[in-house]
């Protein structure tokens, strides 16, 4: 090797490794910040007028189904994965059942919690679907503890 393909080649391996750094940045970027995960809903109801006054998908399979996986994207960083918290935030799977559950659960879940000017939890409203959310809500129940 020439002293200027090897200089090449050292700054080849410079390129890939600052490549790599800025890789793994990006991710760790990605996992604090609160950017939504879209939920895909195929085989929902649609729901057609307003807001739901509880869960229109209560034990609904398939909505169990969607709502594991839209859990696990946008809300288990915070709320632990498979809904079993790790203490950063709530364990919701003792969120009461039925509808008062139901009314606390919308709740937080359009608003969000901001405590001292310190957004805890970011709001959902107007970026996640009314039906993703009840199907959340339907996954949540599913693991019920209490
Ligand atoms: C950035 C972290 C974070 C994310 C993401 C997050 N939450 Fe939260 N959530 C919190 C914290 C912290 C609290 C407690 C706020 C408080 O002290 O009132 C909370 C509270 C709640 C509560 C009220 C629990 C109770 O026992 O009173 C519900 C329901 C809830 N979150 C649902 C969700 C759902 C559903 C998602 C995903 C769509 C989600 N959260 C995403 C941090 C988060």
């Amino acid at each position: 090797m020439t002293p200027i393909r090897r200089s090449a080649a050292m700054i080849a391996a410079a390129v890939a490794t600052v490549g790599a750094l800025a890789a793994v940045t990006a991710e760790v970027r990605a996992h604090g910040d609160v950017t939504p995960q879209p939920v895909d809903i195929t085989g929902l109801e649609p729901i057609k007028e307003g807001w739901a006054q509880e869960n229109p998908y209560r034990d609904n399979a398939a909505a169990v189904k969607i709502g594991a996986s839209g859990y696990n994207q946008n809300c288990a960083r915070c709320h632990g994965l498979e809904a079993i918290s790790g203490g950063l935030a709530p364990d919701l799977r003792f969120l009461e059942k039925g509808k008062t559950g139901d009314d606390w659960f919308m709740e937080r879940v359009r608003k969000g919690a901001t405590i001292n000017g310190v957004t805890k939890m970011p709001a959902f409203d107007g970026i996640m679907s009314q039906e993703a959310m009840w199907a959340i809500r339907s996954y949540l129940e599913s693991r019920h503890e209490g």
